[in-house]
């Protein structure tokens, strides 16, 4: 059977994120710019939430004195927040310089550009002529995007597309011309109508490139938006070191934006050019590395079902020895089943990387690569280090054990915008409640956890009088200032619950004609739709300890 990926699902979901105020295009009203996501006040809002969790849980929430579950010892957290331009070397050293690229192709004719890697053809025969014809569409969509592309090369109507003939399954175009299979000149590329119009591939590095100052012109001027915040971290390893009383194994964390220009942004927010990151780097002695990787692969992967993911639609996947990156000991990825990917298939979500002593050295010695099976200092032609470190000491003296070294280094890094985006996707769900009439009618529910959630609760007076609001306000001033909340007397009672669900808000409380005789409210439950009687008076502590106890 063919595997189908849920694109009516996404589809779902995008339109509610636009509907509701999650999340929009950038720019649009200029006609958008691909790659780029504005967060709207729900949006904003959930994001925050997930961003202000994530550091509750891994940073100021952190018990330094207890040894966490897995844990070799007590750790100590601490947090930075750097700058997106940094000195160009940062990039040369850690590699993003030389290493951070993809392979493009160019199409002559239509001007356009694709990834080489996302390229896949097949061959097409009709009436002696044979064409390579090549899509860059991914999964189920490939394969009738070839079919479309053959048909109107050859000039065929519709019922006239069984006359073409395929040969062999789609495959990747850049094997196929690495082992001589296919030539440039027999393939149609996605956009052309002649063949031959691709170019031989050539190297794209994904960092955005500016310039600093007002005369800026000469190569020195030339800096890079951060494509990741990691780098930030090991920049001020030793200043956080000489300035606070952290002591190995202690963790720095940081969230902030990256850019990435990433050559084909796709699947809503999922491959941005603009995105919030979240990583920790823990720095711990080179003994008991593996130890704290795994101890953070699962603390990792228990914060997203302590979240509420599915765990039936998440995965950690432990990359294979010729994944791993060259300095890398080990690296898990932790992924989820996105409605976009085909069954089967899952997205990244964060990576959790061993990497070893490789960024400290390189900042130190210079760009760094493995020759022999060891970490060397890469020479030029010169035979200089191709990539010059800071020549700063970045080891450590442990002034108990009176060792010195430099700290191995384990990288949880985890992306707020697709984090965000998996909460969502998760989230969603369509179902029947019973209206006023007690008539079934279908509803469609974001299912977020109530850390997450937009809004906490929502204060809705049953009408417009009898003194119902202002009990309903009285209670809501109260309320805000403990949490996100929001008042709505607008429309009936019904359409007002439906838009909480909408926006995913836990808990709706009503102020009813019930409430004016025994001063109690109706505590609605959007998940299970339980109804409950509650004192007015003990609304807003049952709804922190509701919240606390998430
Ligand atoms: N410092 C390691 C690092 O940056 P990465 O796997 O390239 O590793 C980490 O990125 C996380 O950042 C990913 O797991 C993903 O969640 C997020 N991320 C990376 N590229 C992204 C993009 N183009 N759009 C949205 N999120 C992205």
């Amino acid at each position: 059977m063919e595997k189908q990926n849920d694109q009516t699902r996404m589809d779902k979901i995008v339109s509610l994120a636009k509907r509701r105020g999650f999340i929009f295009q950038s720019s649009e009203i200029y006609g958008g710019l691909n790659g780029f996501w504005d967060y709207g006040p729900l949006g904003v809002a959930l994001k925050r939430n997930l961003k202000d969790c994530w550091w509750h849980d891994m940073v100021s929430g952190h018990d330094e004195l207890a040894t966490l579950a897995g844990a070799a010892s007590p750790y100590e957290m601490t947090g930075l927040d750097c700058t997106i331009i940094m000195h160009p070397q940062v990039w040369k050293c850690s590699g993003h310089f030389d290493l951070f690229h993809d392979w493009m192709v160019d199409c002559r004719q239509s001007k356009r550009r694709y990834r080489y890697d996302h390229l896949n053809g097949r061959f097409a025969s009709h009436r002696g002529k044979k064409v390579f014809v090549v899509s860059d569409q991914s999964g189920d969509d490939a394969l009738p995007d070839t079919a479309a592309k053959a048909q109107k090369f050859f000039g065929l109507r519709a019922k006239q597309i069984d006359e073409i003939e395929w040969q062999g399954d789609l495959r990747s175009l850049a094997s196929s011309i690495v082992s001589g299979e296919v030539t440039q000149a027999e393939a149609l590329g996605p956009d052309a109508s002649e063949l031959g119009t691709l170019t031989e591939p050539r190297e794209f590095n994904l960092m955005f490139e500016t310039r600093i100052g007002a005369l800026a012109g000469g190569d020195d001027d030339r800096a890079f938006l951060r494509p990741e915040t990691a780098q930030g971290i090991f920049m001020n390893f030793k200043n956080v070191v000489d300035t606070s009383r952290v002591r190995v194994p202690f963790g720095i964390a940081q969230i902030g934006k990256s850019f990435r220009n990433e050559i084909t942004p796709r699947n809503f927010t999922f491959r941005s050019r603009e995105f919030e990151q979240m990583e920790i780097e823990f720095f711990c002695r080179p003994a008991d590395s593996t130890a704290w990787y795994r101890f953070w692969r699962d603390r990792r992967w228990n914060w997203y079902l302590n979240l509420g993911l599915s765990p039936g639609k998440l995965q950690l996947r432990e990359h294979a020895a010729a994944e791993l990156s060259h300095y890398s000991v080990g690296t898990a990825d932790i992924e989820y089943a996105f409605p976009f990917l085909v069954a089967g298939e899952f997205g990244e979500l964060e990576g959790i990387a061993h990497r070893g002593d490789f960024d400290l050295r390189s900042h130190s010695e210079g760009k760094l690569v493995r020759h022999n099976g060891v970490l060397v200092v890469e020479q030029g032609p010169d035979g200089k280090p191709k990539y010059r470190g800071s020549g700063k000491d970045l080891s450590y003296f442990d002034d108990i054990s009176r060792e010195r070294y430099v700290p191995h280094v384990i990288e949880p890094s985890a992306g707020a915008d697709r984090a965000v985006l998996a909460f969502l996707c998760d989230a969603y769900h369509e179902d029947e409640v019973p209206d006023e009439d007690g008539k079934a009618r279908s509803r469609t529910v974001l299912k977020l956890h109530p850390r997450l959630a937009p809004i906490k609760a929502a204060i809705l007076p049953l009408v417009k009088k009898d003194g119902m609001p202002e009990v309903a306000i009285d209670l809501y001033r109260k309320l805000k200032s403990q949490m996100a909340c929001m008042y709505d007397e607008k429309g009936s009672i019904g359409r007002r619950y439906a838009r909480q669900d909408e926006a995913g808000t836990p808990w709706c409380l009503t102020i009813d004609g019930q409430t004016l005789i025994d001063q109690t409210v109706t505590l609605r439950d959007r998940d299970s739709l339980a109804q409950s009687r509650l004192p007015l008076s003990e609304c807003v502590e049952e709804l922190r300890e509701r919240l606390g106890g998430k």
